[in-house]
């Protein structure tokens, strides 16, 4: 076979095969939305196979089990993706479950890229005055296996007037090179002209120049991209005042942290914000923003909406572009018509907005 028919035989083969995709509902509201954007999935004919693992606090309070110890090797091994809810129970003080599940697929499976796009749907979700959908489009890589969160430090005098507490940011040539070149390759695939970074190298002076280097020399691979560089704290006021004039931004983990979260609001609050932790060309993990949010778990009333743009957001990951799509467009006509949640303006219940997104997305 010539090498191109070759190609397009392998391709049709990815087209055409079904994607395994395991499924981690969670705690808390996570167990409402997740099944309600599978049904979503389903709407849209993709041939996908779901399998649903009960890690969580339940499964944590039975039996002790946070994952099984080949937990992390099974899921890169046998799924193209996993797809996750939401972990923490005010059951569980320590959150202990949702540490090692969460935080251990991050870093266990090298999920090295927190992609966080910001796009507001329509101008009525903004809190912004005179803002349209135009002016919010933009797209945070957070760093996601390094810096504060790997739990390096300690407590020295614990409970005594001279306590003392360290927290180690630990960043890695080889950690901050890689998402940088993250960024400027999403840039570069999804039509995007800036890749801006964002830290506090005028304070964290050793751990910031490390950044400010590596951006740099890494920018040189990519000329067709402008680059930019703002400090966090600037970043935030940027957010408000002008967020059109943001592109991608790649940032640490803590400030990525920070800064999506004053982004999801912009986009209309954490129910309406999709993630993805990626590893390109090994099993990536998707995810809403928000939490588990217990105040609300079993009320019918969490907003399913960002599960279901980031399910989209993973079929558009394994190739299915058309479906990804598809749930796109219907989640937009949902917020235009208010077929919504009433944290978003709407009235509807969270089973009763999912079905009615599935319904136009099957039509
Ligand atoms: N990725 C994750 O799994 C993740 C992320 C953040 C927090 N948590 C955990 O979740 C628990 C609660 O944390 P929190 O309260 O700080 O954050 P949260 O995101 O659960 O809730 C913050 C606020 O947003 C609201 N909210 C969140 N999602 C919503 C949705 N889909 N629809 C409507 N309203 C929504 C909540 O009612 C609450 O007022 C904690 O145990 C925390 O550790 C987990």
């Amino acid at each position: 076979m010539l090498n191109a028919d070759w190609l397009l035989f392998n391709a049709s083969i990815f087209l055409t095969m079904t994607r395994r995709i395991a499924v981690v509902p969670g705690d808390g509201i996570g167990k409402e939305v997740i099944p309600n954007a599978l049904e979503v999935v389903r709407a849209t004919g993709a041939s996908v196979e779901f399998t649903t693992f009960d890690w969580g606090a339940d499964r944590y309070l039975i039996d002790g089990t946070t994952i099984p110890a080949d937990g992390f090797h099974m899921l890169a091994r046998d799924f193209d993706a996993v797809f996750v809810g939401a972990l923490g129970d005010p059951r569980v003080p320590t959150n202990i479950h949702a540490k090692e599940i969460l935080l251990g697929m991050r870093f266990k499976m090298d999920l090295y890229a927190n992609v966080r796009p910001v796009r507001l749907l329509d101008a009525s979700l903004c809190p912004l005055k005179n803002v349209t959908p135009d002016d919010i489009n933009f797209t945070v890589i957070r760093e996601n296996t390094e810096g504060v969160y790997m739990d390096m430090g300690g407590n020295f005098k614990m409970g005594m007037p001279e306590e003392v507490a360290t927290q180690e940011d630990i960043n890695t040539r080889k950690g901050v090179e890689r998402v940088i070149h993250f960024a400027f390759k999403y840039a570069r695939d999804n039509g995007r002209k800036k890749v801006m970074m964002s830290d506090k190298s005028n304070v964290m002076t050793y751990a910031g120049g490390l950044w400010q280097r590596v951006f740099k020399e890494v920018a040189q691979q990519y000329p067709e991209i402008q680059t930019q560089h703002m400090y966090v704290d600037a970043l935030c006021l940027q957010m408000v005042r002008d967020p059109k004039s943001l592109d991608v931004i790649v940032t640490n983990n803590m400030f990525g942290d920070i800064v999506t979260d004053l982004a999801a609001a912009l986009q209309g609050g954490l129910g309406m914000a999709a993630s993805g932790n990626i590893h390109p060309g090994r099993t990536s993990m998707f995810e809403p923003v928000h939490g588990s949010a217990p105040p609300i778990a079993g009320k019918n009333m969490a907003n399913p909406m960002g599960s279901i743009l980031t399910a989209a957001m993973m079929l558009a990951h394994l190739g299915l572009n058309a479906e990804a799509q598809k749930i796109e467009n219907a989640v937009l006509d949902a917020v235009r018509e208010k077929k919504t949640t009433v944290d978003v303006g709407g009235s509807l219940g969270t089973k009763e907005c999912a079905a009615w997104i599935a319904e136009r997305v099957a039509k």
